[in-house]
């Protein structure tokens, strides 16, 4: 990667001065428009999609326009240091269960891997991928990833999932809270679309131990069977009781993924988790809810110094240089590293997160915000008038 994610623009500039225009889109709105002809219709409507009438999808995105950085003087990059690991940069791929499906062979979890192997951006795997996490975290590289967690009803199997990926070399454990149920999604409801009950993405269930063992016959022998399995141990409803469970399975950081109250942080706080993690999972989940963003600067102010991960609605560099204003330690993008998947496989999503870091990146040179210390100074947004 360059010295400074800027830089890409002198490449894309430099190539044009040869008569070599940019095969990958420039904006969001064309990312999106070339996915959605790039992908099947009804995975297509499994990415894009929301809950409801997905008003808090658009919520997500249009709460950043809210917001305006005021412009100071001079430039910076700078090192993020996330659980007493140095990252290249801020930004995170946020864990995409079928991101598999996304690429055009089948193995997105690997091209996503790949990516964060080449950007030194970490990826967040989910528990649903195409390819078992053990060969998805030796595509890693030097670059750290995490294990997202969607927590079984069954405690032993819960337990074997964080031990592999402890023995895998991931390097925390992101557990998310808002999705033991699915929320009610239209598109999907319309296209009788659920890709897991389609034995999609299971991989990480039909490779354990723990799994295997539930069921009469392998998921090879019976794969219906196994997906049946899967529907009764998918998603235990957590209470807070449970924290301290969690807590005891690994040693690694553990985030909890989902928390958008500043009570629920202070709850997770004393449980002794290691970061925050404010999403609202991009509006795919409950629709009706305030936009991610606005629940932020109350989530940073509970968390007291904890680390707070940041996703939904980041469609830009712009809104990525405004989640760090506000206190994200971190921010996430979900469907725009998709789409580029989509696109381009790994090139595609080295492309978009490239270009949105480059763009984070011209924003604070030409902003005058050389650090990100400065960035997160009183009085560095200011909202914006409608
Ligand atoms: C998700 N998300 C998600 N989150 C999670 O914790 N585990 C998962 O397996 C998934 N799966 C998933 C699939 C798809 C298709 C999407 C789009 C999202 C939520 C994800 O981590 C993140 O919270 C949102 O995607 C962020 O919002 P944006 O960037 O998509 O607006």
């Amino acid at each position: 990667m360059p010295q400074h994610y800027g830089d890409y623009q002198h490449e894309i500039y430099f190539d044009g001065l040869f008569g070599v225009l940019p095969t990958q889109p420039m904006t969001f709105a064309e990312l999106e428009t070339r996915a959605r002809a790039a992908l099947p219709p009804s995975l297509w409507s499994y990415v894009a999609g929301g809950a409801g009438d997905e008003s808090t999808q658009e919520a997500n995105a249009a709460a950043f326009r809210t917001w305006g950085l005021v412009p100071r003087m001079m430039v910076g990059a700078a090192q993020r240091d996330l659980f007493g690991l140095k990252l290249p940069s801020p930004l995170f791929m946020a864990p995409v269960g079928v991101i598999g499906l996304c690429a055009q062979d089948g193995h997105g979890d690997l091209a996503t891997a790949r990516a964060a192997a080449r950007t030194g951006v970490p990826m967040i795997a989910s528990t649903l991928t195409v390819d078992p996490m053990e060969d998805v975290a030796a595509e890693f590289g030097d670059t750290p990833g995490f294990f997202q967690l969607y927590t079984p009803t069954d405690r032993d199997l819960a337990e074997s999932l964080v031990r592999r990926a402890e023995a895998a070399g991931f390097k925390g454990i992101v557990v998310t809270l808002d999705t033991w149920i699915t929320g009610w999604r239209p598109r999907d409801l319309a296209t009788g679309n659920f890709p897991q009950l389609r034995g999609h993405a299971l991989a990480n269930y039909t490779s354990d131990p723990v799994f295997r063992a539930r069921l009469a016959k392998s998921p090879e022998e019976d794969p219906r069977a196994a997906v049946l399995e899967w529907v009764g141990v998918f998603g235990k409803p957590l209470v807070w009781d449970d924290l301290a469970w969690l807590r005891s399975l690994t040693d690694l950081p553990i985030l909890l993924k989902g928390i958008c109250h500043p009570e629920d942080v202070r709850r997770a706080r004393d449980g002794g988790v290691d970061g925050i993690y404010c999403s609202n999972h991009g509006g795919r989940q409950a629709n009706g809810g305030l936009p991610a963003l606005d629940a932020l600067p109350d989530v940073v102010a509970a968390a007291d110094g904890l680390p707070v991960l940041f996703d939904s609605g980041v469609r830009s560099g712009a809104d990525v240089v405004k989640a760090l204003a506000l206190g994200a330690t971190a921010v996430g993008v979900g469907r725009p590293y998709a789409y580029g998947l989509a696109l381009g496989g790994t090139d595609g999503i080295v492309h978009v997160l490239r270009a949105l870091l480059a763009e984070a990146d011209l924003i604070m040179a030409v902003d005058g915000y050389p650090t990100l210390a400065d960035l997160r100074t009183e009085g560095s947004l200011r909202t914006v008038r409608a």
